[in-house]
Formats: structure tokens, C-alpha cells, sequence
């Protein structure tokens, strides 16, 4: 099974979620081997789906608190997020990592409490731009996947997402032989750690219908994590048509 998932982050409120999600309904469609996923800001995901004919699309959130229901002002809990109707939600992204301080410890608490709400979970690891120059790609992920699971974790509910935090949103990508390798490495990594076989990984940052055929030629990759292309609906889906 490919998934391509689109992360709108921050933008598209409610009529331009909506348009954009009616227009890719138009065009795509999920099937027994590829399955398309949204992550609208969370408001518009209810808006979306209360809007649309059919709601047969696949939603997530693009965050979920690492606390239960209570006293956390401005936060949203994995129960909550369900109750919209989502089925995914996306935790560790370099973003959430890097501008709200997001550290292992707290990771590890938000992946707790969506597997608790049966929340399918996008895991993202990526390195930055110095440990890339500096070859250490892969004990910086190696890293970043030992410190926030654990054997008892229901694995078959998570999937990962390889996003170099230098690739982002610039235009620029690793060369393809070293996102398969780092793909390689992170299922090898699942394997030897946790005892888990082939875990899907994804691949984030700066996929374009340009490159997307490429890239998800890889072997070791399962499919995509979309940033700025699935904001324009066409873009989103001449990506899907390649995977
Ligand atoms: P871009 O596709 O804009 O590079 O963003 C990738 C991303 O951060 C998806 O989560």
C-alpha cells in the first residue's frame, strides 16, 4: 500500500479547504494499492466533512496534544482529534520540533495518547543541513527513532516519514541514492530495535510533480509527505498519478 499524505500546515481556511478537497475528489480516487491523506488545520477538517456530499475522504490532524482531556489551554487532545474524524495524525514534525520545542520526552507522550485513541500516527525524523554535510544522516535518525518507541507500542498503527530538515520547503532534495539509503537504514533501524518487519516510510520535502516519479521509484520508499505542491489541488494530484 502507497499513501500520499498533504500537510496544508497553516493555511487554507474553511471554502478554501473545501474547494480544494471537491476538486481533488474529482480527479483521484483511492484504491486497493494507494490511499490519498489530508491534513487540514482542524477546524477546516470539520467544516470539510460537514460540507462535502460524500465524505469518503481520509482526514488527519497535523498535531495532537501529549496530554489526556483537562487544563491545557489551546491545546487538542488524540480524543478529540478523533471525535473530528480523523483517522491520522502527523507527530515529530521538524517544525513542531524545532519552533515549539518539541523534545523526545514529549513525542513519546504524544504518540502514547493517539495509539491510545487507535489514531494512526505519521512519525517524521529528519536530520539538519550540518549533520547531512557532515555524513551523519543516519545516526541522527537512528537516534531520533530509539528514543521516542517502545516494543509495546501497536506498530502496525504507525508509519514513518524521512524528511531532511534542509530539504523543506527549498527546492532541494537529497540525490535519490541517498533517500533510499536513509529509507534502508530506518527500516533496518525498526527491524534490529523493535523486532518490526518493512514499516511504510515515507518521504518529505520539496517532492514536486517534477521529481515525484523518481522518488517513489525508490525501493524503499512507501510513498509521500506533502508540503507547499498540495496546497495547489492540480499539483497534489499529478503527485498521486506517479505513485
Ligand atoms: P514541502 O513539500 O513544502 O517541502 O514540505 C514538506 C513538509 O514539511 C511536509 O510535512
Amino acid at each position: 500500500m502507497k499513501l500520499l499524505v498533504a500537510n496544508w500546515k497553516m493555511n487554507k481556511s474553511f471554502n478554501d479547504g473545501l474547494r480544494a478537497i471537491k476538486s481533488i475528489k474529482k480527479k483521484i480516487k483511492n484504491d486497493r494499492k494507494k490511499k490519498y491523506i489530508i491534513l487540514p488545520p482542524l477546524q477546516s477538517t470539520l467544516y470539510i466533512k460537514k460540507n462535502l456530499i460524500k465524505d469518503d475522504v481520509i482526514f488527519g490532524s497535523q498535531d495532537c496534544s501529549q496530554f489526556k482531556n483537562g487544563a491545557y489551554t489551546g491545546d487538542i487532545s488524540a480524543e478529540m482529534i478523533k471525535k473530528v474524524g480523523c483517522k491520522y495524525t502527523l507527530i515529530g514534525h521538524s517544525e513542531r520540533r524545532i519552533m515549539y520545542n518539541e523534545n523526545n520526552k514529549v513525542l513519546r507522550n504524544k504518540i502514547k495518547r493517539a495509539l491510545e485513541q487507535k489514531l494512526k500516527v505519521i512519525f517524521c525524523v529528519g536530520e539538519t543541513l550540518i549533520s547531512y554535510k557532515q555524513n551523519k544522516s543516519s545516526q541522527f535518525i537512528i537516534r531520533q527513532l530509539i528514543n521516542v518507541f517502545d516494543k509495546s507500542d501497536n506498530f502496525k498503527n504507525i508509519i514513518l516519514a524521512y524528511e531532511p530538515i534542509w530539504a523543506i520547503g527549498t527546492s532541494v532534495t537529497p540525490k535519490m541514492n541517498e533517500i533510499d539509503n536513509i529509507h534502508h537504514t530506518i527500516k533496518k533501524t525498526m527491524k534490529k530495535k523493535f523486532n518490526i518487519l518493512n514499516i511504510p516510510v515515507l518521504y518529505g520535502g520539496s517532492v514536486k510533480p517534477t521529481n515525484a516519479a523518481e522518488i517513489f521509484s525508490l525501493k524503499n520508499v512507501d510513498g509521500g509527505l506533502i508540503g507547499g505542491a498540495s496546497l495547489i489541488a492540480s499539483e497534489f494530484c499529478k503527485i498521486y498519478d506517479t505513485l
